[in-house]
């Protein structure tokens, strides 16, 4: 099999999955179990960041997004925000060279508005240098909120209805999905959010219309490469039909669907029971 870009989407795994998308969350308990400052859990995030973009690599994995700022996130303490910049621009200052010479390409999306113009060329410039990367798109979801993005699409659309050079039939969801900030790039296959949090949080509502959804009680400065395998593995445990039947479960395809459980998924029990969260 192979994915748009080309890339055999096969692995040393077994898995097929082209694009895994991360809501990385619980920094903020992290520090606070460890009597620390919120802004040290980040900094432990950013380190789990760099183990699971090497981890992605090594699985093979060609799309990785992760949710890195919300466009809501600028309602924390000046001071938070203020550290989350600082670190955005470190992790790219520090590891870009690391990225690059790994085959990363760096992928930013969200709402340009706002960020600070050295943070934009920081951005631009990352991206600019490893546009031709092949190995992994590392997408980063900054100052990012998917009804933003959804509406921004939909301006687009009408924008050209208006110009005369559309008609409101002719809007199919390829259509608006091009207009997305992940236009060309597959749809997640599996969603990622640690720390217990069952919710999306404004994150890619359009493109997880079929995704795989696995809620892992660690918290994100925690997280690594057995944990991002244990998702993969409840990953491939599920039976994905796109609102239909299913190849193998004529009939009752509910009653033959897998069911993931704690025990499935660790004998430490770290990931929630997901049951009938698996069928479309
Ligand atoms: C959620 O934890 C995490 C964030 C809002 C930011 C995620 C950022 C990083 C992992 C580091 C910086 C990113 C890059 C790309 C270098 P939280 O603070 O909401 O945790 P809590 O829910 O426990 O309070």
């Amino acid at each position: 099999m192979q994915d748009i870009t080309g890339r055999s989407a096969l692995t040393a795994l077994g898995h097929d999955i082209r694009h895994v998308a991360i809501i990385m969350d619980g920094n903020g308990r992290w520090a606070r179990r460890r009597g620390l400052p919120r802004t040290l859990g980040h900094r432990e995030g950013v380190k789990a960041l760099r183990r699971t973009v090497r981890a992605a690599i090594e699985l093979a994995i060609p799309y990785l997004t992760i949710y890195a700022f919300s466009s809501e996130n600028w309602s924390r303490p000046k001071a938070e925000v203020d550290d989350l910049m600082g670190l955005i621009k470190r992790f790219i200052r520090r590891d870009l060279a690391e990225l690059h010479g790994n085959g990363v390409r760096l992928r930013v999306i969200g709402d340009r508005s706002g960020v600070s113009q050295d943070l934009l060329a920081l951005m631009d410039d990352a991206t600019a240098l490893t546009r031709n990367n092949t190995c992994l798109d590392l997408v980063v979801a900054f100052n990012y909120g998917a009804r933003a993005e959804i509406t921004r699409a939909a301006q687009a659309l009408a924008e050209r209805v208006a110009a005369g050079t559309l008609t409101p039939d002719a809007i199919t969801p390829e259509l608006l999905a091009g207009e997305l900030n992940t236009a060309g790039m597959p749809d997640p296959d599996l969603l990622i959010r640690t720390s217990g949090e069952i919710r999306l949080s404004n994150f890619l509502l359009w493109q997880l219309a079929y995704t795989e959804f696995v809620f892992l009680d660690v918290l994100w400065p925690d997280f690594d490469r057995a944990q991002l395998e244990q998702a993969i593995g409840i990953y491939q445990a599920r039976e994905r039909r796109y609102g239909g039947t299913g190849s193998d479960v004529p009939g009752d395809a509910l009653a033959n669907a897998p069911v993931t459980t704690a025990a499935d998924a660790s004998p430490a029990g770290s990931v929630r029971p997901v049951r009938g969260q698996e069928t479309a």
